[in-house]
C-alpha cells in the first residue's frame, strides 16, 4: 500500500515536514509520499478538503492559519485536540476524518527524551512564557503529566487565564506579567519560551532577559530558526541546560506518523541531520 500524506497551510513552501515524513516512511519500510498542499486564504477550505478526499489522501498535517478553522469539516475530534481547540493532524479512518493535536505531546516527548529525570519529580516548577496556540498545547500536555505547578507568563493576562482554565486538580497555575516572570526566574526548574520572539530575521530579540535562572534549570525555546535563540544563549551563559526548538518539530511529527501508520520510528539519528539542515538555511 502507498501512503499519501500532506500538509495544509499558508504559507507552507519552506516546511521541513516533507523531509521528516519521507524519512519516517523510509525508516519504517513503507512506501508513499508527503506533499505540500498550499491553500491560500481566498480559496475554499471545504472545497480543497473534498478534493483531498477524492485524491485518496490517508492523512495530513495542518498548520497556520487552519488549525482551528479545519475543525468544523472533520467528523471526529480527539479529546485532547478538543480541549486545546486546535488540530494539527488529521487521519482518514474508514470514510471519516479524525483530528488530533500532536504539538503538546510532541513537546513533552522531546523534553522527556533529553531530560527524563525531570519527569520523575512532579514538584519541579514549570514556567511557560507566552499564551498562544503552542503554549496551550504544551500546558495541556504537561498538566496531563501531573506536574504540580505550571505557571504562565504573558503580555496579555487574559490569554494566559484562558489557558489556565484547562487546569487539572493535580496542577496549580499562577498567571504572571512578563515583568514578574523576569523577577522570579530563579524559582523555576523548567522554563519554556513559546512566543515567536527571537525568530529570524529578529534573532537579536528576546521576550525577557533570562540571566537570573538557577544553574540546575532547563530552559527551552520552541523557536528553531535560529537553532540557538538569544533566549537560549543567555540561559546557557547563566549555566542552565538548554533544549532547542527543532526537537518539538521532530517529535510532534513522530506522533503524527504513529497516528497515520501505527509505526513508531525512533528520531534520534534524525536530530543531528535536522540541526544541520537548519544551520544551513
Ligand atoms: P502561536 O499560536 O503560534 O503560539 P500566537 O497565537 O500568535 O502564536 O501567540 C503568540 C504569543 O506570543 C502570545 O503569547 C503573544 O502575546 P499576547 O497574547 O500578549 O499577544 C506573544 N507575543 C507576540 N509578540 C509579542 C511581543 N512583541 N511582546 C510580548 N509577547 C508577544
Amino acid at each position: 500500500m502507498d501512503f499519501h500524506f500532506g500538509l495544509i497551510g499558508y504559507p507552507v513552501k519552506h516546511s521541513l515536514s516533507p523531509w521528516i515524513h519521507e524519512k519516517f516512511l523510509q525508516k519504517a519500510g513503507l512506501s508513499g509520499n508527503y506533499s505540500i498542499i498550499e491553500i491560500t486564504p481566498d480559496e475554499s477550505l471545504k472545497a480543497r478538503l473534498t478534493h483531498l478526499e477524492g485524491q485518496g489522501v490517508d492523512g495530513f498535517n495542518v498548520t497556520v492559519p487552519y488549525k482551528q478553522t479545519v475543525i468544523p469539516y472533520l467528523d471526529e475530534i480527539d479529546p485532547e485536540a478538543k480541549a486545546i481547540g486546535a488540530v494539527n493532524t488529521v487521519v482518514k479512518q474508514g470514510d471519516k476524518w479524525k483530528g488530533y493535536n500532536t504539538d503538546g505531546k510532541g513537546y513533552t516527548r522531546a523534553l522527556k527524551n533529553k531530560f527524563p529525570n525531570t519527569f520523575l519529580n512532579k514538584e519541579n516548577r514549570i514556567l511557560i512564557i507566552g499564551a498562544g496556540g503552542a503554549a496551550r498545547g504544551i500546558y495541556y500536555a504537561l498538566a496531563q503529566e501531573r506536574f504540580h505547578q505550571i505557571d504562565i507568563a504573558n503580555r496579555t493576562i487574559s490569554s494566559a487565564e484562558n489557558i489556565a482554565e484547562l487546569c487539572l486538580e493535580s496542577t496549580k497555575t499562577a498567571i504572571l506579567s512578563l515583568d514578574d516572570a523576569r523577577k522570579s526566574m530563579h524559582g523555576y526548574d523548567v522554563i519554556i519560551q513559546t512566543t515567536s520572539i527571537g525568530m529570524k530575521p529578529n534573532q537579536e530579540q528576546s521576550v525577557i532577559p533570562v540571566k537570573a535562572v538557577k544553574p540546575s534549570c532547563i530552559v527551552s525555546d520552541i523557536v528553531y530558526q535560529p537553532l540557538e535563540t538569544r533566549f537560549l544563549s543567555e540561559a546557557k551563559k547563566a549555566g542552565a541546560s538548554i533544549q532547542y526548538g527543532h526537537t518539538m518539530l521532530l517529535y510532534q511529527a513522530q506522533y503524527a506518523f504513529e497516528i497515520w501508520t501505527n509505526k513508531h520510528v525512533p528520531v534520534d539519528t534524525m536530530d543531528n541531520e535536522l540541526q544541520h539542515r537548519l544551520e544551513g538555511r
